[in-house]
């Protein structure tokens, strides 16, 4: 039976499931309701739930399709699928905290993330900015587009990974960080929307082009996906489960409670490799109008 609530967040996407409780488990006709309402809002928060064991949260992410295992990250004994997000007064760095999408550097980056938040800041704080790419495509001109389709990215690891989790006892001397090729638009396998794939945690050249002129092209489009008009900021209460598409959103963990304590599980689905589909359709109207001079002319463009 279907017997849940979206209440959408931002006139943009995301949105608060109510009515549904996932200890109890998801029965078909509800999990079909709710991939509908993910493929539509890119990123569905559920609100009052109670903790969820490793397993259960595993076998909630299962029915997503396969798993992801990340590949840096201590995970937890019980379940390697499962990655333990814990910021503290020791912690050197916190998961999250730049513009990213997971683990972009993946040839099968994860498609999806879903993430339960156990422990809350005690002075507040944690939230997580989500962005979303398909808005911040459609805000483009069309011939900007059209240029930024015929592109392809590098996304490496080496730079974000190496050492991170030397305080929780990884050892990664022998370790080999995965980077990838992937399209800077990339067509959205379920709903055929394109989006921006590029992030600034990960994203390190656009490929065949001069350093100076990747950079500068990067740079731009980093500062265009970040813009607030594609951002909804999430604050999390205790035991809230967020479920989000890597392949539609980026997001920030934010990392302004030192030094209390944050801590929870994420579990993310195993995605496939990126593409871009030419004959995908063109969303044919932005539906975020830019102030004049926002879009200040993009580097190399004529
Ligand atoms: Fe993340």
């Amino acid at each position: 039976m279907v017997n849940f609530e979206a209440q959408p967040v931002s006139p943009v996407f995301g949105a608060e499931i109510t009515g549904m409780d996932l200890a109890v488990g998801i029965d078909d006709a509800t999990f079909e309701a709710l991939e509908e309402a993910f493929h539509a809002h890119g990123v569905l928060f559920f609100r009052g739930q109670s903790l969820l064991s490793a397993d259960a949260q595993v076998g909630l992410a299962r029915r997503l399709g396969p798993l992801h295992q990340h590949p840096a990250a201590p995970m937890d004994d019980a379940d390697s699928a499962v990655f333990v997000i814990h910021a503290h007064r020791d912690s050197p760095v916190a998961n999250g905290n730049g513009w990213h999408t997971d683990v972009s550097c993946d040839e099968e980056p994860p498609l999806a993330t879903m993430l339960q938040i156990h422990q809350l800041p005690q002075g507040g704080g944690g939230d997580t900015l989500f962005a979303d790419m398909e808005a911040a495509y459609r805000a483009l001109p069309p011939e900007w587009r059209s240029q930024l389709k015929s592109l392809t990215a590098r996304h490496e690891s080496e730079h974000v990974y190496r050492g991170r989790y030397a305080d929780r006892g990884v050892d990664d001397t022998d370790a080999i960080y995965p980077a990838a090729e992937h399209p800077v638009v990339r067509t959205h396998p379920d709903t055929g929307r394109p989006s921006i794939y590029v992030n600034r945690s990960f994203t390190t050249a656009i490929v065949g082009m001069e350093p100076d002129q990747s950079d500068e092209l990067l740079n731009w489009l980093f500062n265009h996906v970040e813009r607030p008009e594609f951002q909804i900021r999430f604050t999390w209460q205790q035991n809230d489960v967020a479920l989000w598409d890597n392949r539609r959103l980026q997001h920030f963990a934010i990392w302004d409670y030192w030094p209390d304590e944050r801590k929870g599980h994420r579990v993310s689905g195993r995605g496939t490799k990126p593409f871009f589909d030419p004959d995908a359709p063109e969303p044919p109207e932005p539906t975020i109008r830019l102030s004049i001079g926002a879009l200040a002319a993009r580097p190399g463009g004529s």
